[in-house]
């Protein structure tokens, strides 16, 4: 059973779509330990006890140095021996203690087909605009392990949404969301929970059952 940690920092839909994989079978062999966010007002934390996951609220605010606060999130994911880490819309950088102790073992989501309109300063809807500035046709969204960069990891899947007439940076995010994410996210998960992904010089393959 792969015990997994998701790091959440606002609402929660991509939490929400993990919740009802396990539920429904999408992912299987996986328990969701715990669910933390640096935001103690984030909804993701109430959707997290709805569910009757354990949910914390670990803020570098809370901390006298950021190293406390590293050190304390680290500490508390040891302690639940979690297997992987989730990231899902979790807007603090995550520390090299933390992607060396977890090599390997930290996912992340991007609303973006990456290497477009990623690396510092694309998050939430700044990647939307980006997006709809540049007049692409097709952006999507990308999972992928964490390294010591930004949103640099080795990718384990992608999925593409067409652009619209009309779009705005609202309507594409939750386009982007619906389409993308909530497919994608569970979807990596489930696989890395039954062992089907190999990563070999920086590329992820995905091995069948
Ligand atoms: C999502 O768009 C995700 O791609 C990005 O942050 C947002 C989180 O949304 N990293 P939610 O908290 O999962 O609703």
């Amino acid at each position: 059973m792969t015990r997994i940690a998701v790091l959440v920092s606002g609402g929660g839909t991509n939490l929400a779509a993990i919740i009802a994989a396990v539920k429904d079978g999408t992912i299987t062999n996986t328990e969701i330990a715990v669910v933390i966010s640096n935001n103690k007002n984030a909804y993701a934390l109430t959707r997290a006890e709805e569910a009757g996951v354990e949910a914390l609220c670990i803020s570098p605010k809370d901390y006298g140095t950021r190293d406390e606060f590293n050190r304390e999130l680290v500490a508390a994911l040891e302690s639940r021996n979690i297997d992987l880490v989730v990231l899902a819309g979790y807007l603090v950088i995550i520390h090299e203690i933390m992607v060396q102790k977890f090599s390997g073992r930290i996912m992340n989501i991007h609303p973006s087909l990456i290497p477009s309109f990623c690396g510092t300063g694309y998050y939430g809807l700044k990647v939307h605009e980006a997006a709809l500035k540049r007049g692409v046709k097709v952006s999507g969204a990308t999972v992928h392990f964490v390294d010591e960069g930004t949103d640099t990891g080795p990718i384990i899947l992608q999925k593409a949404v067409y652009i619209e007439d009309g779009d705005t940076p609202e309507i594409l995010q939750r386009r982007i969301m619906e389409q993308a994410e909530w497919k994608i996210l569970p979807e990596a998960i489930n696989l890395y929970a039954n062992g089907r992904l190999k990563v070999k010089d920086g590329i992820v393959r995905i091995m069948e059952v």
